[in-house]
């Protein structure tokens, strides 16, 4: 089903079931990472928030699954960040950056919950939350890109620095808004440990005219051999 050990990682950027599924369904996802833009994005309903992300937890049983709290204080975040937790042995509590995001991060560690600090966009932003204890740090690619600079050069800056002082099982970096198989080809070459993509996303990545007229070419001949029997 899926692996967990790849060189670099790939997590989906969703909180759509069946999209989860048909990247499961390839054998390389290793984990899932949700905010609540994309649980908005499917209809979600607060009623069922820990309901769904319980379901996205067991589905993807063993693999990381970030869920984001949406409290905005430490003590809040805390709390909500334990409970979430508690609904699956593979959630991660992701944690916008900042000073509550920061405290909440240390103690929850404590206890034993792993955090994904989210909307990294700074090599200190990423080294205050690696410090904190945060076991993933997510910096955002395409959004510097949305705004005239270039994301993927942000990117090795906050990987270089991570690096010089964090081993992956220290903490890890998720390459997140992710929008192009160029932000995932400059991902892997600047060794981000992990990227987590939309779907849309995946399946460009996975696709190639070159494959496509070798295909088509490969079709066509072995109907001639077909054809010749
Ligand atoms: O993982 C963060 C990601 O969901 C943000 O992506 O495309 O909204 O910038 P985007």
């Amino acid at each position: 089903m899926a692996r967990e050990d790849t060189s670099m990682k790939f997590f989906i950027d969703t909180a759509d079931i069946s999209e989860i599924k048909k990247a499961l369904s390839w054998g390389c996802l290793a984990g899932v990472t949700t905010n609540p833009s994309l649980y908005s994005r499917i209809g979600g309903k607060l009623a069922d928030f820990e309901a769904h992300m319980t379901k996205i937890a067991q589905l993807c049983e063993g693999l990381p699954v970030s869920a984001e709290s949406t409290a905005t204080t430490a003590e809040g975040m805390i709390e909500e960040g334990k409970h979430l937790a508690s609904l699956a042995p593979n959630i991660v509590v992701k944690l916008p950056i900042g000073e509550a995001a920061l405290e909440a991060t240390h103690a929850l560690k404590a206890e034993g919950v792993n955090v994904n600090m989210t909307l990294i966009f700074s090599a200190p932003q990423a080294l205050l939350a690696a410090a904190a204890g945060a076991r993933y740090v997510s910096p955002f690619v395409g959004r510097f890109d949305d705004i005239g600079d270039d994301g993927i050069a942000q990117l090795g800056t906050i990987v270089s620095a991570v690096k010089n002082y964090y081993a992956p099982e220290q903490c890890e970096i998720i390459t997140a808004s992710v929008r192009t198989p160029y932000h995932v080809t400059q991902a892997a070459l600047l060794g981000a440990d992990i990227a987590t993509v939309p779907l849309g996303a995946l399946e460009k990545c996975l696709r190639h005219p070159l494959t496509e007229q070798g295909l088509a070419a490969f079709e066509a001949d072995w109907k001639k051999v077909t054809a010749e029997a």
